[in-house]
């Protein structure tokens, strides 16, 4: 008989075969057992009744301390993560950026700096290529050191990250070749500039502030992007991944590509499945921008739709925090608000709310959507993303009517406000298990900084017959 050092007992379990009430037998940092009525003498007894249990969330689109917008993102590893484990999040992707000068070994190095002895969840980054002609040849020597998926930005010019299309082209080939997986900003940059151009004059910004970041950016510009990566995709066979697609437009060329074969996959964000650009009218309008910034309720009901029919395989947060004196550096100028949104501590409650409870996707799509597809996708399954024996034992346990009104005051990110405030949210983690460890109990924080793991991965992207079954 083999005895369990923990058993997460009594709750409905959602496994790939379906949501179950079994129990499940924990032995080290893995699990060991998937069944009715498991043996607990000598194990700690994690009590999950009346609670469904969640394989952990991976947000595979994070930035934590970026230097950004003229200043730095306000959580860092520490606050970060702890903000993650609350809503349920084990795993995190940020993005290692090289900044003036530096190689992609420079950049992954001072990411891993910026994580080491202060996370508390386990985590990867994902590679950005910002200088084409100086970084094509150290792609090898990234996925020799364990790094599968890299990243392209169609603007951001001014903060030296912008790729064009020879890069997109030529990172394609290569993802094609090592068999690794390209992210991408899509954005039309030259456009884009033009229309900015356009409304940023003394009188409009008078006149508008803040909804003059949603009226410079239509829809087309994210479409004009995504239908372009999509034919470097398509021409070259490299697997690419749009990250917070935000419009319809831009799931319907997400679905036509995908018909015809295109490795294409398209991730959302959370705040583009609930937020829209009403919100740039209030007097806090600048604290919800973000790039792409949130679009129309039918752009939502859109993705809503992808989500169920395949466009969509992932919903991340591209958390970017920025407290509210640091978005006050607009000053009215929406070309200066610093660009993001604080968001890994709400993403299981907010798709959980508005996406389960709300009668949108069952929780088994929800689970797919948030684990089992960022896992598999960004190369980290089997042992992340899903509850079946031998993988990590990574769980959010949580209450499934149980709400709590968000308030930054009682939240673990370093953000003064948050884009959900006064929202009731079910889907908070009472329970977050890391390899094993309970790192949140009793909706609170108890694991301890620097125990999260970097995680080393081969390969990423799917097969076609894995995209087929999206
Ligand atoms: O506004 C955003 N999204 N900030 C982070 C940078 C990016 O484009 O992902
Ligand atoms: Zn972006
Ligand atoms: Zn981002």
């Amino acid at each position: 008989m083999m005895g369990f050092d923990s058993v997460i007992k009594g709750g409905k379990v959602v496994t790939p075969d379906g949501v179950q009430q079994v129990d499940v037998g924990i032995k080290g940092e893995t699990i060991a057992a998937i069944g009715a009525g498991l043996e607990t003498s000598g194990a700690k007894v994690i009590d999950a009744a009346g609670h469904f249990v969640l394989p952990g969330v991976l947000d595979v689109h994070v930035h934590l301390a970026l230097p950004f917008c003229g200043t730095t993102s306000s959580d860092d590893y520490y606050t970060g993560t702890r903000a993650g484990a609350r809503g349920g999040v084990t795993t995190l992707i940020d993005f290692a950026i090289p900044y003036a000068g530096d190689s992609l070994n420079d950049a992954a190095d001072n990411w891993h700096r910026k994580a080491e002895g202060k996370a508390l969840i386990d985590y990867t980054f994902h590679i950005c290529i910002t200088r084409w002609d100086e970084h094509k040849d150290q792609i090898e020597g990234m996925v020799e050191r364990g790094f599968s998926t890299f990243k392209e930005f169609m603007i951001y010019e001014s903060e030296g990250w912008q790729s064009d299309d020879r890069a997109l082209f030529g990172t394609l080939e290569k993802m094609k070749k090592l068999g690794t997986m390209l992210l991408v900003h899509a954005e039309s940059s030259r456009v884009l500039d033009e229309l900015i151009a356009r409304h940023h004059t003394p009188e409009l910004m008078a006149k508008y502030g803040a909804q003059l970041h949603a009226m410079s950016r239509p829809n087309f510009i994210e479409a004009e992007a995504i239908q372009r990566a999509a034919k470097w995709s398509e021409v070259t066979g490299g697997n690419l991944y749009i990250v917070h697609m935000s419009t319809a437009e831009g799931a319907d060329i997400v679905r036509e590509a995908q018909s015809r074969g295109v490795p294409i996959i398209a991730e959302t964000c959370a705040q583009y499945l609930v937020l829209d650009d009403s919100l740039f009218a209030g007097p806090d309008g600048h604290l919800y921008a973000c790039c792409p910034q949130i679009k129309k309720p039918r752009d939502i009901e859109r993705l809503w739709e992808g989500m169920i029919t395949g466009e969509v395989s992932v919903v991340s947060t591209d958390t970017c925090t920025f407290t509210r004196e640091q978005k006050a550096m607009w000053e009215g100028d929406f070309t200066k608000i610093p660009m993001g949104m604080p968001g890994l501590e709400t993403l299981l409650p907010v798709v959980y709310t508005t996406g389960v409870r709300a009668g949108r996707i069952t929780i088994e799509q929800m689970c797919e959507k948030l684990s089992t597809n960022p896992a598999r996708i960004m190369g980290l399954a089997p042992r992340k993303g899903a509850i079946q024996v031998g993988a990590d034992a990574d769980f959010a346990i949580i209450h499934p009517t149980h709400e709590i009104v968000v308030d930054h005051t009682t939240m673990e990110t370093n953000a003064d406000w948050s884009p959900y405030t006064g929202m009731s949210l079910a889907g908070f983690s009472r329970t977050t298990i890391s390899r094993g460890d309970v790192i949140v109990d009793d909706y609170k924080v108890v694991g301890k900084a620097g125990r999260g793991q970097w995680l080393p991965r081969k390969t990423a992207g799917l097969t076609e017959s894995e995209r087929e079954a999206l």
